[in-house]
């Protein structure tokens, strides 16, 4: 499939106004996307769990106008965010030969999310898919006969226009973006669902999110991605990615708890490598985080229970395991690992389906 294939025939129909609404999910990576070409092409292919919980719940109004300029007013739980707004027109710019009826409407985005608000989980992922969907929604509307798999596979495709990982969310358990080679139908364009065997052990996934720091992110992903240019261990780093992703396959299928540790423990660890070696240099862990790892490392050790983290950009740290461990990790992330939480604040999360019309 090439971009060409997501620009639409003429409308069949004509819409003077309407509203369409929709929830989507945030997502965490397993295999990291790290390193970007124009447009979020991905560097290399990366792997996700989709989030059942952490979402973001956008209703998206419309009514016709006659001018040749995008037009648009954004809330955040229900409050006017102009500070959105040049993000969103950048996206409207990138997307507008896709969706030739942007500028035929006035559009109110009226949005908001179910995890707290500065809590250093990225909005863009649930927020850029949620916003592509509802997109999608009005295209549906002037073309009636789109299917389900194309009226997906395009959401993916604008939305990772808005944010690479957003192109992640719309669909779950597990979705992978990225072309790789042993994958079928993997593509760097858009995210689509993990097409082959998964293991019962990873049904019903478990994603308990330690708030170590919920500040405004140090670097915004834009400049990390940009990090990776000119960086010395960059190539090495694009070709481990799909190293691990080829690795993951055989794991998913026979449900290898002690390898999925192993691999997805060394890719977080392996995006913060990538940020303490660039020019400039960053640490987004904090002593906390070094804290919580090292006692999940501990309690693994001592109990045997499959437990393991991962890292996005930033100071918190996702606890990952499968369900039938759900009591003894929660007692131990209590007893243990909220105090090293601010304000001793978590998110219990698990592995989810996808965004939802509503
Ligand atoms: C560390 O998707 O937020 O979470 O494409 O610039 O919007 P942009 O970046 P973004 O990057 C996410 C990076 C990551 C790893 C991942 O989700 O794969």
């Amino acid at each position: 499939m090439t971009e060409q294939e997501f620009i639409p025939p003429s409308y069949t129909k004509t819409i003077e106004n309407g509203k369409v609404s929709w929830e989507s999910p945030s997502n965490i990576a397993l295999v990291k996307y790290w390193g970007k070409k124009a447009d979020q092409i991905p560097e290399n292919p990366s792997i996700s769990f989709t989030l059942n919980d952490c979402k973001t719940i956008t209703m998206l109004k419309f009514s016709k106008k006659n001018d040749e300029l995008f037009s648009f007013d954004v809330f955040l739980d229900g409050e006017k965010q102009n500070a959105f707004k040049p993000k969103i027109e950048t996206f409207f710019k990138r997307i507008e030969v896709y969706l030739p009826f942007l500028k035929s409407f006035h559009f109110t985005i009226e949005t908001k999310n179910t995890f707290p608000h500065s809590s250093g989980i990225a909005s863009s992922a649930s927020g850029m898919s949620a916003l592509a969907l509802c997109l999608m929604s009005v295209e549906k509307q002037l073309l009636p006969d789109m299917d389900e798999a194309y009226f997906n596979k395009k959401a993916s495709f604008l939305a990772r226009l808005g944010s690479g990982s957003a192109c992640r969310s719309i669909e779950g358990d597990l979705v992978v973006w990225g072309k790789h080679n042993d994958i079928e139908g993997s593509s760097d364009l858009f995210g689509f669902k993990y097409p082959y065997k998964v293991h019962e052990n990873f049904k019903n996934f478990q994603d308990t999110i330690l708030l170590v720091d919920k500040g405004q992110k140090q670097v915004s992903s834009t400049v990390g991605h940009n990090l990776m240019y000119n960086h010395p261990f960059a190539l090495q780093r694009f070709k481990q990615a799909h190293t691990n992703l080829g690795k993951l396959m055989p794991i998913l299928e026979t449900g290898d708890l002690k390898a999925f540790t192993d691999l997805v423990e060394s890719e977080a660890l392996t995006l913060h490598a990538m940020m303490m070696t660039s020019m400039p240099y960053f640490i987004l862990m904090k002593p906390n985080t070094l804290e919580i790892i090292n006692k999940i490392w501990a309690f693994g050790n001592e109990t045997g229970l499959p437990v393991c983290f991962t890292l996005d950009a930033g100071a918190n740290v996702h606890v990952l395991y499968p369900e039938s461990v759900t009591e003894q990790v929660l007692e131990f992330v209590k007893n243990e690992l909220v105090v090293y939480c601010e304000n001793r604040q978590y998110i219990c999360d698990k592995i989810g389906f996808g965004a939802k019309q509503l």
